[in-house]
């Protein structure tokens, strides 16, 4: 079974998706974190991404294995390099390109295939599984979303400003939402689910019972 969970940065998709996977006992597929090991390849080999024989030799050496607790490329464990503010501005600018998204769109069907799977991302009930038996769209407000990115961040860099993060979002979400391949649209089946006012737990619990009343 495939349960999808859509939605802009900082909605709150990666922490109830994994929620949501241990209650059913899923596989959970962070579908950022691929688009990000993609861009740390990228950055790391000066990749030029328009130039397209560059890109296709380029994406031929990478390698990623997804593993529930962690994500290695060419076999190297990167989860640590993924979450930094500038991985994130590259790799919103980076996945807007049709071969990079091919490629992950083709890993993330992979990964999933033949397993029972929940998998965040921006266009996982659009375009990677538009046939998903449950489609969720999960949004915050700008303020919300800024906060909780802020908080995950203070933990590690000090300097951060939360007028800055909620910039950065807004920023992103642009990105994300105007690009020409498989822009953040919520799927027309998807239920939305506004996550403001609600703690993880109360989406987590919200999507289970969903799942457990309709299937
Ligand atoms: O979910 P995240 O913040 O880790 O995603 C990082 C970027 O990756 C996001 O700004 C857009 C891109 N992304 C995408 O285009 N499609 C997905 N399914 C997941 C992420």
């Amino acid at each position: 079974m495939i349960i999808t969970i859509d939605g802009p940065a900082g909605a709150g998709k990666s922490s109830v998706a994994k929620l949501v996977s241990q209650y059913l006992n899923f596989l959970y597929l962070d579908t950022g974190g691929i688009y990000r090991t993609m861009t740390l390849y990228l950055l790391r080999h000066n990749t030029d991404i328009n130039d397209p024989e560059a890109l296709k030799k380029a994406l031929e050496s990478i390698h990623i294995r997804y593993t529930s607790s962690h994500i290695y490329l060419n076999e190297q464990k990167v989860d640590h390099l993924l979450r930094t503010e500038a991985i994130s501005r590259h790799t919103s600018d980076y996945s807007k390109n049709a071969l990079i998204r091919e490629f992950a769109t083709r890993l993330q069907r992979e990964i999933a295939r033949d397993e029972n799977v929940v998998l965040e991302g921006r266009d996982i009930g659009t375009v990677v599984f538009p046939n998903a038996e449950f489609k969720f769209f999960l949004t915050a407000s700008d303020t919300i979303r800024g906060q909780r990115r802020y908080e995950e961040l203070k933990k590690k860099d000090t300097s951060v400003s939360l007028d800055k993060i909620i910039e950065n979002i807004k920023k992103r979400d642009e990105n994300d939402m105007n690009r020409e391949v498989a822009p953040l649209i919520k799927a027309k089946d998807a239920i939305e689910i506004d996550t403001s006012k609600l703690t993880i737990e109360q989406v987590a619990k919200l999507i289970v019972n969903h799942v457990k009343t309709e299937e």
